[in-house]
């Protein structure tokens, strides 16, 4: 983070008048649903939860410990939906010939307008495709698309026979890709010819082949998204184009319990291989829906943008359900911020009229600093609100965000959550709550916050510690596929008793939560979670490398970035071209997104004498906080310690 990320922002901007009188909620009505939420759950939850559309409304409503001994999480169990129907179906009455998808190619003159009746023919013949290839309810389905509306279509297809997704960001490397596949045990992998972004090509047909040297599927569907010519493996691969031909555009969607599955993300940890965060069908889709209506103050008719990639939660959860269910119309961007120039996002604005824009401060960052010019190119008249998500947003960053881009006029909200809470849980609405710039402010109905000590004592009033949750949210994931035991051990054995998030936090006098970042050993670079073990990993399967350290270090522009101390093997000299040759080896083991930004030769690393490498110290060093190493005598070899400081790479 910029310096100034941590200084706390006096400023307030008040809600103006016109959002406290029509907003969804405003702060009379949220206070009454904080304390319903908290008071009452069962009925508070029952009624909320009528915005969907149950096959079978639910009786039970909650039914959750975090203890140990009866550890559970259950909502709306005995309630029987499906989430295609909820997204598609139930709009057709009155919105079947009304734009569903914008699709805004990487080429600006490349854009398609998909409406709901489109939708429910589309989602429909993918879905009978699916069925054709054997796929049934419960199996994993792996999706490595890019931003395509077939990703949205598959996304729905799987939830309309009750298969359960794992979509894979494109940007991860065929090893990744594979372990995915693997972890969940998908037989069948839905991918595209190839990606385009920025003008460029990315391989994904050819990762898949090369994942699939070391993992087995039956089936891959391959959708033609550049025409380029990829080898197909006879009797495996299919031209999606083909199959769907075949397939009719009807499919009764499968009648599913509120609490079975409905996909799977995987995301780093501080320890070992990424996790399968596995969200279900009612508690998931209603937090996505509920959220998206009020933190977004959504009205049916409106142009939404999540600038999210669908390979990420906020993909999931604010580009295809929460706006679907809504009956929104969702847009879905191919490209990146600054092709063909850095006006794109604000050009997208002003072509499709988009009212509401939802984007990471990474982004902006990166934005800001190519000046005001290619904003005020566009007229932006249309947008209402804005939105950041995925790290803490820096107050220089968020006033340029407010003045510069939305004229003064759109209230920001900074929404805090995690791929583990399904949807928003600290964030402002629009009609209800003051703005801070850098504050996600305050919590949502049913979202009980807690900042403990390190021993996991609460701290009451204004106070700096870690971010607890103390009860459960009907968004909240239930489970890593395939691994109760880690779930457990994650999230709810630091602290017993209570939902442990990872991030630090700070309360102020107002009561207002300021996410200070992870306190464990995952960063968070451009907004994307990367789990520093990962990392460490892959740098050791290099032949020449004995050991490595990863952290993360202030950067200005991805909030974070990765530095890298590094030990090799006795004998190889450290050169630039080795330097070079690491960082792509990483980005070819995990993805481009793991690159290490700095690499700093290590001829030993600071360790206790139990052999536990001491990161606090390297941290320092790579924060260049030279100054503040704080106790080293503990150290097995402090001298470690003076030869990293000399050496200190100029990060
Ligand atoms: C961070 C992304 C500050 C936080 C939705 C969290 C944020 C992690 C914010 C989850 C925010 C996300 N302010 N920090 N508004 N939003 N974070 O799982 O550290 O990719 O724990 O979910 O991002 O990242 P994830």
């Amino acid at each position: 983070m910029p310096e100034t990320s941590r200084v706390p922002d006096p400023a307030l901007y008040p809600v103006p008048a016109d959002w406290a009188d029509k907003a969804h909620m405003d702060r009379e009505t949220y206070e009454a649903a904080r304390i319903a939420a908290r008071e009452t759950p069962d009925a508070f939850w029952a009624e909320q939860a009528k915005r969907l559309d149950w096959i079978t409304p639910p009786t039970r409503i909650k039914d959750v410990s975090f203890n140990k001994q009866d550890f559970r999480i259950r909502w709306f169990e005995d309630g029987v939906l499906n989430v295609s129907a909820n997204c598609i179906d139930r709009h057709l009455p009155h919105r079947e010939d009304e734009t569903a998808i914008i699709w805004e190619g990487d080429d600006p003159a490349d854009s398609r307008h998909i409406t709901f009746g489109e939708l429910h023919a589309e989602v429909c013949r993918m879905a009978n495709v699916l069925k054709a290839h054997g796929a049934k309810k419960g199996d994993r389905i792996t999706l490595y698309l890019p931003m395509i509306p077939e990703a949205a279509y598959a996304m729905l297809a799987c939830a309309r026979i009750g298969a359960v997704h794992s979509v894979v960001f494109g940007g991860f490397s065929p090893d990744s890709l594979c372990g995915r596949i693997e972890d969940c045990g998908s037989n069948l992998v839905i991918t595209a010819d190839e990606g385009l972004r920025g003008g460029k090509h990315i391989p994904l047909k050819a990762n898949v082949d090369e994942a699939l040297t070391k993992v087995k599927v039956d089936t891959v569907l391959v959708i033609r998204r550049t025409g380029a010519d990829v080898p197909m493996i006879e009797g495996r691969d299919f031209d999606y184009g083909l199959e769907a031909a075949k397939a009719d555009t009807d499919c009764p969607p499968e009648p599913m319990n509120a609490e079975d599955p409905l996909f799977i993300l995987y995301t780093s940890g501080s320890t070992g291989k990424p996790k399968g965060v596995l969200h279900t069908t009612g508690g998931y889709l209603f937090w996505a829906a509920w959220t998206h209506e009020i933190v977004f103050d959504y009205r049916p008719g409106e142009v939404f943008w999540c600038t999210a990639d669908v390979g990420w939660v906020t993909g999931h959860s604010y580009m295809v359900y929460g706006p679907l269910a809504n009956a929104a119309t969702t847009l879905m961007f191919e490209g990146v911020p600054n092709y063909p120039d850095a006006g794109r996002f604000w050009q997208v604005v002003d072509k499709h009229k988009v009212e509401i824009f939802y984007t990471a401060p990474t982004a902006l960052r990166a934005l800001m600093r190519e000046g005001d010019a290619p904003v005020k190119a566009s007229s932006r008249a249309s947008l209402r609100l804005l939105g950041t998500v995925g790290e803490p947003i820096n107050p220089e960053a968020w006033r340029w965000y407010h003045e510069v881009v939305g004229d003064g006029r759109c209230p920001i909200v900074d929404t805090w959550w995690q791929t583990e809470t399904g949807g928003h849980l600290i964030t402002p609405l629009p009609g209800a709550t003051d703005l801070k710039p850098g504050s996600a402010t305050l919590p949502l109905p049913g979202v009980e916050l807690q900042i403990v000590d390190a021993e996991g004592q609460p701290l009451e009033g204004a106070v700096s510690g870690n971010l607890c949750i103390t009860d459960s949210w009907p968004g909240q994931m239930r489970t890593v596929y395939g691994d109760d035991q880690r779930f457990f051990d994650t999230y709810f054995s630091t602290y017993p008793g209570r939902y442990f998030t990872g991030d630090g936090c700070r309360r102020d006098e107002d009561g207002y939560y300021w996410i200070t970042g992870r306190v464990d050993d995952v960063i968070n670079v451009s907004g994307h979670r990367m789990g520093t073990a990962e990392v460490e990993s892959a740098l050791v399967l290099h032949d020449d490398v004995a050991e490595a350290a990863v952290v993360g270090y202030p950067h200005d522009i991805k909030g974070q970035g990765i530095y890298a101390y590094v030990t090799l093997n006795n004998g190889v000299e450290a050169t630039e071209d080795l330097r070079k040759a690491l960082v792509a080896h990483v980005r070819h083991e995990i993805g481009p997104i793991a690159a290490p930004d700095v690499i700093q030769w290590a001829p030993g690393l600071p360790k206790t004498r139990s052999g536990k490498i001491m990161r606090r110290i390297l941290r320092k060093i790579a924060e260049n906080e030279i100054g503040a190493l704080g106790d080293t005598s503990t150290l097995a070899d402090p001298s470690v310690v003076d030869d990293l400081v000399k050496n200190r790479a100029g990060a």
